[in-house]
């Protein structure tokens, strides 16, 4: 009965899962388990010899048993245990993004902008792709039959037969948006309007579609002397450069008075741009005094208030600032392109953590 009760409890302690706890359970108490025979043995013992076997064997039987469910339960705990500590998670962690994608060269360089003339307190304006030829010429001061609309090469939208009105065209510039802030918002304002514009043309710098950032500042005294500080202090920011040199070149557009198209001093050595340096000059940006009649057209008083406008283009200034040879890649939704020249998708550009890391 001891050997009995020794081989079976060892073997339970002993037994590494379920399967082999069922196993000890047949041999020992199944129908023809060693203990089950000896109970089927007591049936031809002596009454006196049952009476000592019969409890005993009971005793073991039980015994057996529960040692069966102990060790069953032990195991349960065990298995739950690995489970808990393979499956741990720390959701205190911060996330971890694998994002796929990357910014667009354009994107990045319009958040960039947003950010330095923001932090000269010019809040962002938009307007619509799809324009009226009012806000889009006459209200800027171009008549129709004026020879400065057809230096647009402008993509006019078509209206229902016999509708006589003029058609809407796709916008060829951001300066309409001038008008719709002006509108809206009266005077004083500054403002910038980043977007997407239009014009016929197609080469390594010209795309149908392009970008451009107006930047309106209307106020009782501003000067072409705010127009050139607001200017060279965001080419300095925005090239990341301490020293900048602007040009500003006589020039004509109807919605300006005076005009002027801006140069960047720089250098092209060996192919690579630098800026504020050298004998090259780039070509950036069109710019002025916002003409007495634009005002007008925008309903502020031109006897009260005066300030600039300016307009720069986006792709134009990406392809500096990053080394980019061809325009008309920036659309052509390469995926190796982008990869090469995107940006990462959670760096956003800002003054204090660095615009273009
Ligand atoms: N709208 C002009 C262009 O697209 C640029 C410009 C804007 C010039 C504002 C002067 C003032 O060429």
């Amino acid at each position: 009965m001891d050997d009995l009760r020794q081989k079976y409890l060892s073997a339970i302690a002993g037994a590494a899962d379920e399967a082999a706890l069922e196993e000890i359970r047949v041999a020992a108490l199944g129908k023809k388990g060693e203990i089950s025979l000896k109970m089927r043995e007591l049936g031809r013992m002596s009454p006196e010899e049952r009476k000592v076997m019969g409890p005993k064997l009971n005793a073991l039987k039980d015994e057996i048993n529960s040692a069966l469910a102990a060790r069953r339960a032990a195991l349960a705990d065990a298995a739950l245990e690995e489970r808990l500590a393979a499956e741990w998670l720390d959701v205190t962690l911060p996330g971890r993004p694998r994002p796929q994608g990357t910014v667009h060269p354009v994107s990045q360089v319009t958040e960039e902008i947003i950010a330095i003339f923001a932090d000269m307190g010019f809040a962002v304006a938009e307007g619509p792709q799809v324009e009226s030829d009012w806000y889009n010429f006459d209200a800027l001061n171009i008549p129709p039959h004026h020879p400065a609309r057809q230096e647009f090469d402008t993509f006019y939208m078509y209206r229902a037969e016999g509708d006589e009105r003029p058609p809407h065209v796709l916008r060829t510039h951001t300066s309409p948006v001038q008008i719709r802030a002006m509108e809206a918002h009266g005077a004083p304002i500054r403002v910038i309007a980043p977007g997407r514009v239009y014009r016929s043309d197609y080469d390594q710098t010209h795309t149908p579609m392009f970008h451009q950032v107006e930047g309106l500042a209307i106020d009782r005294d501003i000067s072409m002397a705010n127009l050139k500080w607001v200017l060279e202090e965001f080419c300095r920011a925005f090239f990341e450069v301490d020293h900048v040199e602007l040009r500003f070149r006589a020039s004509h557009f109807p919605f300006t008075e005076p005009s002027a198209e801006v140069d960047l001093r720089c250098s092209w050595k060996g192919g690579q741009l630098k800026v504020g340096e050298g004998d090259d000059w780039m070509e950036i940006l069109g710019s002025g005094m916002v003409h007495p009649k634009v005002l007008k057209a925008a309903g502020v008083d031109p006897g009260q208030w005066q300030g600039f406008a300016f307009g720069l283009g986006i792709d134009r200034l990406a392809m500096l600032k990053y080394g980019i040879p061809d325009l008309r890649a920036f659309f052509d939704s390469d995926l190796r392109w982008l990869r090469h020249y995107g940006f990462a998708a959670l760096d956003v550009p800002t003054l204090h953590g660095g615009l273009s890391r």
